[in-house]
C-alpha cells in the first residue's frame, strides 16, 4: 500500500473490507500448497495473509503501512514493513501474492524486478489491481476539481493501472511467462457514502489543498459523481476494474 496515504487499519476495515472480501478467486488462482513459502506482497491489514497461512504455507506479509502491518502482527502473522518497489529478498520464496496493492507503485519496473529477484526458478506471481479503466469516473471528478483550484492532478495522482497488454510486456522484460491475464470490470456496491471512501482511498488529492479548502473539494467530487455513481436508493457504486494475473518464472 502507499506511504504516501495514513492507512488507519479501523477505517480500512469499516469502508474497504470487501477488497479483501473479493480476493477469494485469486487466492484459488495462487492454489497455495503446504509447507510452501509465500511473500504476500502489499498485505494491508494481512486479512489475506491469514487464509494463506492457514492453508499450511510459510507465509510473510510486507507492507509500507506501518499501522497495516502491527494489524497484520496482531492476527500474529509474520510482517514486515517495506516498500514493494525496494523489495530486499534474495531467492527463496515459491510464489509471490498480491492483491489491491500493486496500483499504488507507480515504479511496477521495480516492483517486477524485485519479485524476480526473490522467486525460486519456476516460482509464481500472482496478483490483482486497478486496471486501466479503474475508477475512471471517481478519478475524473478528483481530476476535474483539482484543475479548477489551479492544480495539476498528475502531480499528486498515485495510481498505476496498465492494460493487459502493457503489464504482459513488462513481466516478459523480467522473464516473466504470463499463463493467464485478464481485465475484470467489476462495479463495486460501497458499505457507506463515497466520502468515506474518497477519505481512505484519494488522500493524495484532498492533502494537495489547504485544510479550508479540503472540505468544499471533497463535497465537490461527490457532486460530481453522485448523477453516475448514486443510485436512486442512496447507495453508493464505485467503478472498479481489476487485473488479475498470474505469471511463472523462467
Ligand atoms: C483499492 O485499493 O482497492 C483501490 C484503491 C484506489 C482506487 C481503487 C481501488
Amino acid at each position: 500500500m502507499s506511504s504516501s496515504t495514513a492507512w488507519n487499519p479501523q477505517t480500512y476495515s469499516q469502508n474497504a473490507r470487501f477488497v479483501s472480501d473479493l480476493g477469494e478467486p485469486l487466492l484459488q488462482l495462487l492454489d497455495p500448497r503446504a509447507n510452501e513459502r509465500i511473500l504476500d506482497l502489499g498485505c494491508g491489514d494481512g486479512a489475506l495473509t491469514e487464509k494463506i497461512a492457514a492453508l499450511g504455507s510459510f507465509v510473510i506479509g510486507v507492507d509500507a503501512s506501518a499501522a497495516q502491518v502491527l494489524a497484520a502482527q496482531q492476527r500474529g502473522l509474520l510482517a514486515a514493513v517495506m516498500d514493494g518497489q525496494r523489495l530486499s529478498f534474495k531467492p527463496g520464496f515459491d510464489a509471490v501474492f498480491t492483491n489491491a496493492a500493486l496500483h499504488w507503485m507507480r515504479e511496477p519496473e521495480k516492483v517486477i524486478e524485485g519479485v524476480a529477484n526473490c522467486l525460486k526458478p519456476g516460482g509464481r506471481f500472482v496478483g490483482e489491481f486497478g486496471g486501466k479503466g479503474n475508477v475512471e469516473t471517481i478519478r475524473a471528478a478528483l481530476h476535474a476539481a483539482l484543475d479548477k483550484r489551479g492544480i495539476d492532478p498528475w502531480t499528486v495522482d498515485p495510481w498505476y493501472y496498465p492494460s493487459a497488454e502493457e503489464y504482459t510486456q513488462l513481466l516478459n522484460q523480467f522473464a516473466f511467462t504470463v499463463e493467464s491475464i485478464e481485465l475484470i470490470p467489476r462495479p463495486t456496491k460501497l458499505p457507506g457514502d463515497i466520502r468515506a471512501w474518497l477519505e481512505v482511498f484519494a488522500q493524495p488529492f484532498f492533502k494537495a489543498l489547504i485544510d479550508d479548502e479540503r472540505e468544499k473539494y471533497l463535497e465537490e467530487v461527490r457532486n460530481r459523481l453522485a448523477p453516475q455513481l448514486r443510485q436512486p436508493d442512496g447507495a453508493w457504486t464505485a467503478d472498479y476494474v481489476r487485473l488479475r494475473f498470474k505469471a511463472v518464472l523462467e
